[in-house]
């Protein structure tokens, strides 16, 4: 591995603790603050700060994946998977990633959009189901980066 995979290995594992801890830390603040007033001031201070830090997560993730991808020549297993174990891991996990990604443009719109405001039925619905999602596909995407590494 090269000085710069090395160091693309290393952002990509301390994004990925602070991207996943962040959404840990989320849900845990979700449901142990429950009064409506502490809620209103708490989440207009802390929701624009959360939300910038774990996009800029999720970004250095992505770039830093894809740097590790084109290392280990897994983008031409991606696109032509050939049934072995570790074209099903990059497949899965890149699936996956896509929909948290779209998972968390949805849920940052309405957030930036909402923050402090009143929200309609579907925001609300979009926004939960969103979050509860990528609480969700995080675990299975880090089963299946596991399971990468494992073989790599
Ligand atoms: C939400 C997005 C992502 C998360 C949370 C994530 C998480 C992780 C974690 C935790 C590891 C280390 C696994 C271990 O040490 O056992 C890892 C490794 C890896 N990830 Fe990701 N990852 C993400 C996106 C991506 C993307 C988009 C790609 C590229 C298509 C990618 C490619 C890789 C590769 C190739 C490794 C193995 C690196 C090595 O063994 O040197 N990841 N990922």
């Amino acid at each position: 591995m090269s000085f710069l995979q090395e160091w693309m290995f290393h952002i990509h594992l301390i994004m990925a603790i602070s991207w996943i801890g962040g959404s840990v830390f989320m849900f845990v603040l979700g449901i142990s603050l429950r009064d409506k007033k502490a809620q209103q001031e708490v989440y207009p201070h802390v929701g624009p700060i959360f939300g910038w830090f774990e996009m800029f997560a999720l970004i250095s993730l992505l770039i830093s994946g894809f740097f590790l991808g084109d290392y280990y020549n897994l983008f031409k297993l991606l696109f032509n998977p050939d049934g072995s174990a570790i074209s099903d891991a990059i497949v899965k996990k890149a699936i996956l990633v896509l929909i948290l990604t779209i998972a968390t443009l949805i849920h940052f719109v309405i957030a930036y959009k909402t923050n402090g405001k009143e929200r309609t039925k579907l925001q609300n619905i979009l926004s939960r189901g969103s979050s509860m999602l990528i609480f969700i596909l995080n675990l299975f995407v880090m089963h299946y980066a596991i399971i990468l590494r494992d073989i790599l």
